[in-house]
Protein backbone atom coordinates (compact mmCIF):
# COMPACT_ATOMS: atom_id res chain seq x y z
CA UNK A 1 0.00 0.00 0.00
CA UNK A 2 2.73 2.35 1.12
CA UNK A 3 4.42 1.31 -2.09
CA UNK A 4 1.56 2.36 -4.32
CA UNK A 5 1.39 5.64 -2.43
CA UNK A 6 4.84 6.33 -3.33
CA UNK A 7 4.59 5.84 -6.96
CA UNK A 8 1.39 8.33 -6.84
CA UNK A 9 3.35 10.74 -5.35
CA UNK A 10 6.14 10.32 -8.09
CA UNK A 11 3.68 10.10 -10.93
CA UNK A 12 2.34 13.45 -9.48
CA UNK A 13 5.49 15.03 -8.84
CA UNK A 14 6.40 14.11 -12.63
CA UNK A 15 3.39 15.67 -13.86
CA UNK A 16 2.13 13.28 -15.32
CA UNK A 17 -1.74 13.52 -16.48
CA UNK A 18 -4.00 12.40 -18.91
CA UNK A 19 -2.55 13.61 -21.81
CA UNK A 20 1.08 11.52 -21.88
CA UNK A 21 -0.47 9.15 -19.40
CA UNK A 22 2.41 6.77 -17.63
CA UNK A 23 -0.50 4.41 -16.22
CA UNK A 24 0.45 0.71 -17.16
CA UNK A 25 -1.76 -1.23 -19.22
CA UNK A 26 -3.53 -4.47 -17.86
CA UNK A 27 -6.47 -5.32 -20.83
CA UNK A 28 -8.64 -7.90 -19.96
CA UNK A 29 -11.55 -10.11 -21.85
CA UNK A 30 -14.50 -7.65 -22.46
CA UNK A 31 -16.76 -9.25 -20.12
CA UNK A 32 -14.37 -8.87 -16.92
CA UNK A 33 -14.34 -5.36 -17.83
CA UNK A 34 -18.02 -5.08 -18.04
CA UNK A 35 -17.93 -6.79 -14.58
CA UNK A 36 -15.23 -4.89 -13.09
CA UNK A 37 -17.50 -1.35 -14.36
CA UNK A 38 -19.95 -2.51 -12.98
CA UNK A 39 -18.14 -3.36 -9.29
CA UNK A 40 -16.50 -0.23 -9.31
CA UNK A 41 -19.92 2.19 -10.10
CA UNK A 42 -20.93 0.13 -6.96
CA UNK A 43 -18.03 1.10 -5.26
CA UNK A 44 -18.58 4.52 -5.74
CA UNK A 45 -22.08 4.21 -4.57
CA UNK A 46 -21.07 2.55 -1.01
CA UNK A 47 -18.33 5.50 -0.24
CA UNK A 48 -21.00 7.99 -0.83
CA UNK A 49 -23.38 6.03 1.41
CA UNK A 50 -20.63 5.66 4.25
CA UNK A 51 -19.78 9.34 3.93
CA UNK A 52 -23.21 10.22 4.14
CA UNK A 53 -24.04 7.83 7.44
CA UNK A 54 -20.48 9.03 9.34
CA UNK A 55 -21.79 12.77 8.91
CA UNK A 56 -25.14 11.96 10.17
CA UNK A 57 -23.33 10.33 13.03
CA UNK A 58 -24.31 6.73 11.74
CA UNK A 59 -21.22 4.94 12.52
CA UNK A 60 -22.63 1.40 13.34
CA UNK A 61 -24.26 1.37 9.88
CA UNK A 62 -21.49 3.19 8.16
CA UNK A 63 -19.40 0.24 9.42
CA UNK A 64 -21.73 -2.23 7.90
CA UNK A 65 -22.26 -0.68 4.06
CA UNK A 66 -17.90 -0.97 4.26
CA UNK A 67 -17.91 -4.23 5.56
CA UNK A 68 -20.36 -5.51 3.39
CA UNK A 69 -19.59 -3.58 -0.09
CA UNK A 70 -15.86 -3.21 0.10
CA UNK A 71 -14.59 -5.34 3.09
CA UNK A 72 -13.21 -8.47 2.92
CA UNK A 73 -16.90 -9.78 3.03
CA UNK A 74 -17.05 -8.14 -0.55
CA UNK A 75 -14.10 -10.45 -2.22
CA UNK A 76 -14.89 -12.92 -4.23
CA UNK A 77 -18.19 -12.13 -5.74
CA UNK A 78 -17.69 -13.26 -9.31
CA UNK A 79 -16.26 -16.48 -8.21
CA UNK A 80 -18.90 -18.70 -9.91
CA UNK A 81 -18.77 -16.82 -13.12
CA UNK A 82 -16.73 -17.80 -16.29
CA UNK A 83 -13.08 -17.28 -16.27
CA UNK A 84 -13.35 -14.77 -18.92
CA UNK A 85 -16.25 -12.24 -16.72
CA UNK A 86 -13.48 -12.26 -13.76
CA UNK A 87 -11.76 -9.62 -13.50
CA UNK A 88 -9.39 -10.61 -11.01
CA UNK A 89 -7.86 -13.21 -12.46
CA UNK A 90 -6.70 -10.75 -15.40
CA UNK A 91 -5.22 -7.88 -13.29
CA UNK A 92 -1.56 -8.37 -13.25
CA UNK A 93 -0.38 -8.96 -9.27
CA UNK A 94 0.46 -5.88 -8.22
CA UNK A 95 -2.61 -4.25 -9.30
CA UNK A 96 -4.52 -7.58 -7.54
CA UNK A 97 -2.76 -6.48 -4.85
CA UNK A 98 -3.71 -3.13 -4.20
CA UNK A 99 -7.35 -4.10 -4.57
CA UNK A 100 -6.92 -6.74 -1.78
CA UNK A 101 -5.25 -3.90 -0.06
CA UNK A 102 -8.28 -1.97 -0.45
CA UNK A 103 -10.44 -4.52 0.46
CA UNK A 104 -8.74 -5.00 3.63
CA UNK A 105 -8.55 -1.49 4.66
CA UNK A 106 -11.80 -1.08 4.26
CA UNK A 107 -12.67 -4.18 6.77
CA UNK A 108 -10.37 -2.07 9.28
CA UNK A 109 -12.41 1.05 8.76
CA UNK A 110 -15.24 -1.14 9.87
CA UNK A 111 -13.76 -2.49 12.75
CA UNK A 112 -12.79 1.11 13.76
CA UNK A 113 -16.55 1.94 13.13
CA UNK A 114 -18.38 -0.35 15.08
CA UNK A 115 -16.59 1.07 17.99
CA UNK A 116 -18.75 4.08 17.80
CA UNK A 117 -16.11 6.41 18.27
CA UNK A 118 -16.58 9.51 16.05
CA UNK A 119 -13.37 10.53 15.86
CA UNK A 120 -11.14 7.99 14.91
CA UNK A 121 -13.81 6.87 12.51
CA UNK A 122 -13.26 10.36 10.64
CA UNK A 123 -9.96 9.92 10.58
CA UNK A 124 -10.17 6.14 9.56
CA UNK A 125 -12.17 7.82 6.31
CA UNK A 126 -8.85 8.63 3.91
CA UNK A 127 -8.13 4.73 4.17
CA UNK A 128 -11.50 4.08 2.35
CA UNK A 129 -10.12 5.71 -0.82
CA UNK A 130 -6.41 5.16 -0.89
CA UNK A 131 -6.23 1.72 -2.83
CA UNK A 132 -8.99 3.69 -5.26
CA UNK A 133 -6.69 6.22 -5.94
CA UNK A 134 -3.63 4.03 -5.81
CA UNK A 135 -4.96 1.59 -8.53
CA UNK A 136 -6.42 4.65 -10.55
CA UNK A 137 -3.37 6.59 -10.97
CA UNK A 138 -1.10 3.60 -11.42
CA UNK A 139 -3.29 1.57 -14.08
CA UNK A 140 -5.60 1.35 -17.28
CA UNK A 141 -7.81 -0.87 -19.03
CA UNK A 142 -7.79 1.03 -22.52
C1 LIG B 1 -7.21 -2.80 -8.23
C2 LIG B 1 -7.49 -1.61 -8.99
C3 LIG B 1 -8.67 -0.74 -8.65
C4 LIG B 1 -9.15 -0.38 -7.41
C5 LIG B 1 -8.60 -0.77 -6.04
C6 LIG B 1 -10.28 0.49 -7.64
N1 LIG B 1 -10.48 0.64 -8.99
FE1 LIG B 1 -11.97 1.73 -9.84
N2 LIG B 1 -11.29 1.20 -11.71
C7 LIG B 1 -10.16 0.44 -11.95
C8 LIG B 1 -9.92 0.37 -13.38
C9 LIG B 1 -8.76 -0.37 -14.05
C10 LIG B 1 -10.95 1.11 -13.99
C11 LIG B 1 -11.12 1.36 -15.49
C12 LIG B 1 -10.16 2.46 -15.90
C13 LIG B 1 -10.13 2.62 -17.42
O1 LIG B 1 -11.17 2.99 -18.00
O2 LIG B 1 -9.09 2.38 -18.02
C14 LIG B 1 -11.79 1.62 -12.91
C15 LIG B 1 -12.92 2.39 -13.11
C16 LIG B 1 -13.68 2.94 -12.10
C17 LIG B 1 -14.89 3.71 -12.29
C18 LIG B 1 -15.57 3.98 -13.64
C19 LIG B 1 -16.60 2.87 -13.86
C20 LIG B 1 -17.24 2.91 -15.26
O3 LIG B 1 -18.48 2.79 -15.33
O4 LIG B 1 -16.53 3.00 -16.25
C21 LIG B 1 -15.33 4.12 -11.05
C22 LIG B 1 -16.55 4.95 -10.73
C23 LIG B 1 -14.39 3.58 -10.08
N3 LIG B 1 -13.40 2.85 -10.74
C24 LIG B 1 -14.49 3.77 -8.72
C25 LIG B 1 -13.64 3.18 -7.77
C26 LIG B 1 -13.72 3.40 -6.33
C27 LIG B 1 -14.71 4.35 -5.65
C28 LIG B 1 -12.76 2.64 -5.76
C29 LIG B 1 -12.40 2.48 -4.30
C30 LIG B 1 -13.43 2.23 -3.35
C31 LIG B 1 -12.07 1.94 -6.83
N4 LIG B 1 -12.63 2.30 -8.02
C32 LIG B 1 -11.02 1.08 -6.64
C33 LIG B 1 -9.38 -0.17 -11.02
C34 LIG B 1 -9.52 -0.08 -9.63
Amino acid sequence: MKIALVFLLALLAAGVHAADDGRQLAPMPAAAEASLRAEMRAHLLALNEILGLVAAGKLTEAGEVAEKELGVSAMGKHRSQPFDARPGPHMPPAMHGIGMDGHKAASEFARIAATGDRDTTIAALPSLTAACVACHYSYRLR
